[in-house]
């Protein structure tokens, strides 16, 4: 297919009785015998992998799976365009000669190639790593055609997509469908190292968590002569709400996730600010976004994250307890503890390569033993609390969880969305005028 002849749309978010019907086909499934045969068979034989989004991270995580596993497939590919699909097929043969045999026709380009993957008998496994805003619907439909996933962060961006994916879970739990997701500093060893000291008491009681993800400017694809609103704004997601979730959900969700693993919990509500003053005019990004998050049992979590050029950059977290302090750098730069003293009484390296690939391998042993790991709950929580944050600063109204979960009708994929559609224009936040819904 050729990338001007592209698509048939793929149907937006899955309406509520569709999720509720994969869940329920889940939950039949879940009473039979089916799934010990299902684990025993896979226990030995190949597993063959699918990609849906073949871009930077697509390319990366299918990389980190064929390094880390033996045993595995690339047997199918879809991208919105063929190049890209083309690209990565071309540059995993390079790599991993004996473990990539994609034949043209399962290069799927399009917005219905992701179907394609999913309708192919001969995918187990699917990666799915495109734009944020695809990914509930995704998730549910790879459940629902029993494809075990690895699900890139963010996993939702707004409260139809938690929900969608909340029911995911459920059913993926139902039909031992696994679910790992690429929240990869859940594998790496520093940050493991830094959570159980705490939870073994090395600082004392948590009374507050600083967080933050500061950094420099980030990519922008303009717009190219031809190019529909559907096109255009597909192709240069990050600065559209509906598909990234703005910088906190789609970039830093891993600091509000590591913040979530330690409290062991959701916060109970979120008050934030912040503005734009830097991106191009048609981006719907902010620039800076700070939330006080609260956190059940009185405890503090100050956030902050931004993108501006020139800046000072951070990303860590420290925890503060009544004994210590617990800083967990970000990247590859490690954990360590310190006393009230000011001495270091604990530190641990860790790399963030080996955490990229510690997901894939840990996603295809869950598979192999029959035991899944089904983890999509614990980053749609991680994703939604970001969401929170996100609603908090771009109302300018303190927000509680369980309204956003619970009441919000807030949805913001497209109705109708096709590669030559028209989209509503870009759409700025303005604390004070934009509604809470
Ligand atoms: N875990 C991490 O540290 C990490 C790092 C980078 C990116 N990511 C995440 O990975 C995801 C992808 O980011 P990226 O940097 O690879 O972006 P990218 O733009 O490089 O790649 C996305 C690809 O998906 C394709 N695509 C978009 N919508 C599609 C659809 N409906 N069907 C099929 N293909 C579609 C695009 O054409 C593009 O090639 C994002 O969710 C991002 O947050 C995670």
């Amino acid at each position: 297919m050729s990338e001007n002849q592209l698509p048939t749309a793929w149907s937006p978010r899955p309406r509520r009785r569709d999720v509720l019907a994969a869940g329920a086909a889940a939950s039949l499934a879940a009473g039979s015998m089916v799934h010990t045969s299902r684990a025993a068979a896979e226990e030995s034989r190949e597993l063959r992998l699918g990609v849906v989004g073949c871009g930077g991270r697509g390319t990366g995580a299918i990389n980190d799976s064929l390094t880390i596993n033996s045993g595995v497939k690339l047997v199918a590919v879809a991208d919105l365009y063929e190049s890209k699909c083309a690209g990565l097929v071309k540059a995993m043969s390079k790599a991993h000669p004996d473990k990539v045999a994609v034949e043209e026709s399962a290069m799927h380009a399009g917005l219905d190639g992701v179907k394609r993957v999913l309708d192919d008998p001969r995918v187990d496994v699917v990666l799915l790593t495109t734009s944020p805003g695809f990914r509930p619907s995704t998730i549910n439909a790879a459940v629902a055609a029993g494809k075990h996933v690895f699900a890139e962060k963010p996993v939702c961006v707004d409260p139809a997509g938690y929900r969608t994916c909340i029911a995911a879970h459920d059913a993926a739990v139902a039909n031992q469908t696994a679910i790992v997701t690429g929240t990869q500093y859940r594998r790496q060893v520093n940050y493991r190292g830094a959570i159980e000291q705490i939870r073994a008491g090395a600082i004392g009681d948590i009374v507050s968590v600083t967080t933050r993800y500061c950094s420099g400017g980030i990519w922008y694809r303009p717009r190219k002569e031809g190019m529909s609103d559907a096109e255009y704004q597909l192709n240069n997601w990050m600065h559209f709400i509906w598909l990234s979730g703005d910088q906190i959900t789609e970039q830093a969700v891993h600091n509000i996730d590591t913040v979530n693993w330690i409290m062991g919990a959701n916060p109970t509500s979120a008050y934030g600010s912040g503005g734009r003053f830097t991106r191009p005019s048609d981006s719907e990004m902010w620039d800076s976004v700070s939330v006080d998050y609260e956190y059940p049992g009185n405890r503090l979590v100050s956030f902050m994250c931004r993108q501006i050029p020139g800046s000072a950059g951070e990303n860590s977290t420290t925890v503060y307890g009544t004994k210590g302090i617990c800083h967990i750098g970000a990247m590859s730069s490690g954990s360590r503890i310190v006393n009230p003293t000011g001495v270091t009484t604990w530190e641990m390296a860790g790399s963030i390569a080996d955490a990229y690939k510690q997901e894939h391998k840990d996603l295809i042993d869950s598979i192999r033993k029959g035991q899944p790991i089904v983890e999509l709950k614990q980053t749609a929580d991680s994703s939604m609390v970001a969401v929170l944050g996100r609603v908090a600063a771009y109302t300018g109204q303190r927000v509680s969880w369980d309204f956003l979960t619970r009441d919000s009708k807030l949805d913001l994929f497209p109705r109708d969305l096709s590669w030559t559609g028209t989209l509503p224009p870009p759409q700025f936040a303005i604390p004070g005028k934009t509604k809470l819904v």
